[in-house]
């Protein structure tokens, strides 16, 4: 497998730009697609606590925006975590651009710490029918 440094590097600088006053944990995403492009986002909270969005929205929606629709690879850090996992939602959000075999790299502030398969962290997806 490729390393996926770039990609890592990508959701680390994202993470910079977080805005999370309200849970002090800043988060970044980043997706690589099968044309090799990279977006990223970080999570956007907002003093209406529910209102807020995960890092994963802010980089899908990034990717949708640009044009493209497949998630070939995901990285997400946490500056706080020694191993972010993408929360059960973005899973699922995830799962609506990707794959069973789409890898989701789980990083600490310095670099990816274990890659899991999309399949493995949400097996028995939901599926619109
Ligand atoms: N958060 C993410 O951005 N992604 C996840 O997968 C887990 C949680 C954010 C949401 C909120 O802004 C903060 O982390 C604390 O829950």
């Amino acid at each position: 497998m490729r390393e996926p440094t770039a990609l890592f590097e990508a959701a680390r600088a994202a993470m910079r730009n977080a805005y999370a006053p309200y849970s002090k944990f800043p988060v970044g995403a980043a997706i690589l697609t099968d044309s090799g492009k990279i977006f990223a986002g970080a999570n956007m909270e907002n003093a209406s606590y529910p209102e807020g969005w995960c890092a994963e929205v802010s980089a899908i929606a990034h990717m949708v925006m640009g044009g493209e629709r497949h998630i070939k690879e995901v990285a997400v850090v946490a500056e706080k975590m020694p191993r972010i996992t993408p929360c059960g939602g973005c899973r699922q959000r995830l799962k609506e651009f990707g794959a069973a075999d789409t890898l989701v790299h789980l990083c600490d502030a310095t670099g990816v710490v274990e890659t899991a398969k999309l399949g493995d962290l949400l097996p028995k997806a939901f599926e619109f029918v």
